[in-house]
Order: structure tokens, then sequence, then C-alpha cells
């Protein structure tokens, strides 16, 4: 087998076709991997191999920021990619936002990833993991979400009308700009009365039994696409590695798909530098934050303290600890990812942190005011990066990657209320979840309908 599904356990290591359609190992649990025998794939010699492609961008599959690198992806043959121009982003050398974090001017590098077709990162994984379900031969395919992996499956099942999307979110726990969407795109909504969590476990019971093929991140295939934003990281640069990539953590795929990137990468002599991974939680969903820094929690060689971990999860339940963030898209207190990402942090020297609502949101105002507008979640990364500035574990001169995950548009309450200078909806939106100020608010103005006054307020 060139391609085939493996259990990231070292210690079970079971490997399965890549036409099996599993959440987890069937023999431990543990979460699968995609992995591929570099013998029979033939892996590119250097990164400068994917420079020529980029004078076929006439071609869907070289257009297209995942299918580009195929070589390191190579899940199935290119000609059953599918495609919808996922990937067109841009890494944006950020000289205004860069002052803010306290980095030098041009130290700071923002991925906007908020540019893909559905207006977030979720469609590199989604073009990956959509293939594989066509390729298995779905006819339905089903996630939980926060908003931006609904929004991201619903527009692929659109465009390409192959398979039909049905979609988890919790009750009034989603942005309208992602909702609007899922609606928009026709896809299945089913509105639980609970949170993310709640739907996340609801709906991989629920694909189990009415074999809906699940494209949450516990779907090895979505992580493989989520791998070429690390790609384009490097190719913008020229291919030189930076010293830092600071991501959102959420239910964790993305930070353990750049931890997988560089691990393949390293591991097939593609870099030799590894870069330093810092995953960033919101303080109302912390998770990772408390059991990597304050408990110890590491990968260990893969054989990491399970017991550690369910026994946090066993007093969250005790407790009904529910995550809760103005930053909803990373509102999320049991992620799937948990070891893949415990992997990631080891390989990559990684540090967790988590900000409060009113970094982010300051954080998110900075990055609006310097051109490329994110939602809530993305900011944190941002707000991560000042805070590990201020303890010194950033270099005001490291050059460092901050990924902005999704668009602006996706949650414009959270902008209209931070910059509001109606104090009610300051209050409704931001207020009842402790942010006091908005230091960096462009207020609107409100004058009459008369010349003078105009005049006056400009
Ligand atoms: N940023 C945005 C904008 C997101 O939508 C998400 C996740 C994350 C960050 C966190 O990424 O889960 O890979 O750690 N959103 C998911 C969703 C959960 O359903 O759309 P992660």
């Amino acid at each position: 087998m060139s391609v085939y599904q493996q259990c990231i356990n070292p210690a079970c290591g079971k490997q399965f076709g890549v036409d099996e359609v599993l959440h987890a190992c069937p023999a431990c649990g543990e979460l699968l991997d995609v992995e591929y025998d570099w013998n029979k794939t033939a892996p590119p010699k250097s990164l400068r191999h994917f420079e020529h492609y980029r004078q076929e961008r006439s071609h869907p599959h070289r257009l297209s920021g995942v299918w580009r690198f195929h070589d390191l992806l190579p899940l199935l043959p290119l000609e059953q990619c599918l495609t919808i121009g996922e990937g067109q982003t841009l890494l944006q050398q950020a000289h205004r936002v860069a002052p803010f974090t306290g980095l030098k001017e041009d130290c700071l590098y923002l991925q906007y990833e908020g540019l893909n077709p559905s207006g977030s990162f979720k469609d590199n994984g989604m073009a990956a993991a959509f293939s594989h379900g066509v390729f298995v031969g779905a006819k339905r395919a089903a996630c939980a979400s926060t908003g931006n992996t609904s929004a991201s499956l619903a527009i692929y099942s659109a465009c390409t009308g192959l398979m039909q999307s049905v979609i988890f979110i919790g009750s009034g726990k989603i942005a309208y700009g992602k909702l609007s969407q899922a609606l928009d795109y026709g896809a299945k909504t089913v509105q639980i009365q609970g949170d993310f969590d709640d739907a996340m476990a609801r709906v991989q019971q629920v694909s189990k039994e009415q074999g809906i093929y699940l494209v949450n991140s516990v779907n090895p295939f979505r992580l493989e696409g989520q791998k070429t934003i690390m790609f384009r990281v490097l190719e913008a640069l020229h291919w030189e590695v930076p010293d830092w990539i600071v991501v959102p953590g959420g239910n964790l795929g993305n930070s353990s798909s750049f931890g997988k990137a560089f691990i393949e990468l390293h591991r097939l002599g593609l870099i030799q530098k590894v870069p330093r991974l810092a995953v960033i939680n919101a303080a109302g969903a912390n998770t990772l934050y408390r059991l990597y820094e304050q408990e110890g929690l590491c990968w260990n060689g893969g054989n990491y303290d399970k017991t550690l971990a369910q026994k946090f999860f066993d007093q969250m339940t005790a407790e009904r600890r529910k995550a809760s963030t103005i930053a909803s898209a990373i509102e999320i207190n049991r992620p799937v990812n948990l070891s893949k990402c415990l992997r990631a942090l080891d390989f990559c020297n990684g540090v967790v942190r988590d900000v409060t609502e009113q970094e982010i949101l300051d954080a998110k105002a900075q990055v609006g005011a310097g051109g490329l507008g994110c939602e809530p979640a993305s900011a944190a990364s941002v707000a991560g990066a000042k805070k590990l500035v201020a303890e010194g574990v950033l270099e005001k001169s490291d050059r460092v990657v901050c990924i902005l995950t999704g668009h602006q548009l996706k949650d414009p309450n959270a902008t209209v209320a931070y910059h509001s200078a109606d104090n009610t909806f300051f209050e409704e939106v931001l207020g009842k979840r402790g942010v006091k100020t908005a230091e960096f608010a462009n207020r609107p103005v409100s004058v009459a309908n008369d010349l003078d006054q105009i005049v006056g307020a400009l």
C-alpha cells in the first residue's frame, strides 16, 4: 500500500486501507494518521520543486493552494481530488500590526486564511476530506460545527453536488455570518440544544449509525489538506522556515496538522529547521492550556498520561463546566485532536497560552486596522503573540507567523459591538463577557442631517 491509515499510538500502530472510513483505531481507540510509503510515491527532492507548478495555474489542480502540493499529500490520484479553488491565500508582512505585539516591524506575518471560498481555513481540509468521502462512495457528509466547518462542508456540497451536507450546531452558538452560509448553500441544518461539545458527541454517534461520512477533524484526511497552510507559508517565505507559528486552538485540528506537516518535511529532508509552535486558547475554553502548561500533560513518545486527561474531563463533567468565549469558533472544551496536538507540541517544542476576551478583541481591532480583518477566534493568535513577546518567550526579532483562520465578515456582531458608540449594544455583546474597554474602537459619529453638523463632525 502506498497510502494507508495508521493508528498514531506507537504501541499499536495498526494499519488500515485508504478505502476504510474510520474515525479512530478500532483496536485501541486512538486517532489515525494518513501515511504514505514514500519509497513508492517518490516525494520531491526539494521544496523548490513546487515552483514550476505556479506556472500551470490555468489548471484547477495547480491553482488550488491544496492540490498544488499533492506530491506531499498523495492520498488519492490527483484526478480524483476535488477543488473549488481553495487555498488562494496570502502571507502578509504586517508592519502596521507588529508594534501592537511588541515584535519588530518586519517580523510579524499574518497568514490570511479568510480568503478561502467559504472564508476560513477549513476549506483546505474539506477539499481533502470531501474528495475522500466521494471516493468511498458516500452520499451524505456530516459535521458538528461552531460554524466554519459547516460553511465549508456546505459549499463543497453545493458546488459539486456530490454529497449532501448535514450539519449539527449548538443552539445559539454560531455567528450569523456562518449560519447564513450553511443555510444559503442548502445544508440540512440541525440545531441541537447544547453546545459544540454536545453536537460533536452526537454527530459521531449519528454518522456511525447512519453511515454518513464524517468530516470533522477526527477524519485524518481533513488534516492532510490543512498541512498545505504550512506549505504555503514556507512558499511565501521562499522556503525559509520561520521561528514561530502561532495558531488559535479549538478542536486542535490545525495545530495537529501543522505538526504533521513539519514532522514529514523534516523526515523527508525537505527542511532542516523546525519552527516552534504556539497554540492559543481562549481563557473560557482553555483545556489544552490547563492540561499542557499547568498539569504537565505531554506526548511522551505516544504514551501520554490518559488517566490525567480523563480525570480532567471527568471533573469538567462533574462541575458541568461549559466552554464560553466571544471567540465562538474556539468555544470548545473537549478537543478531539488532543493527542495529535500533544505530538505536534512535542515535535515543535511548543507552548500553549490562553488569552482573555479583552485581549482577543483588542488584537482583533488591531488586525482590522492593519487591513486584514478577522473573526475573534483568529485574533487569539495575535493576542497570544503579544503575550509571548511580553513574557520574553518570543524574541522581538523572531520571525513570527500568526494564522488568521477566518474572515472578518463571519462575525459582524463582535466587531460592531467593539466599535459601537451605543453602550447598550456593547454591554449586550461584550460587557457581559467581562470586556471593559475598547481601546482601539473606531466609533461612528451620529449627526443630524445638516451640512454644518456633518462638516463639523469630519
Ligand atoms: N479559528 C476558526 C475561525 C475556526 O473556525 C476554528 C475551528 C478554529 C480557529 C480552531 O481550529 O479546531 O483546528 O483548533 N472551528 C471549528 C468549526 C471547530 O466547527 O468550524 P481547530
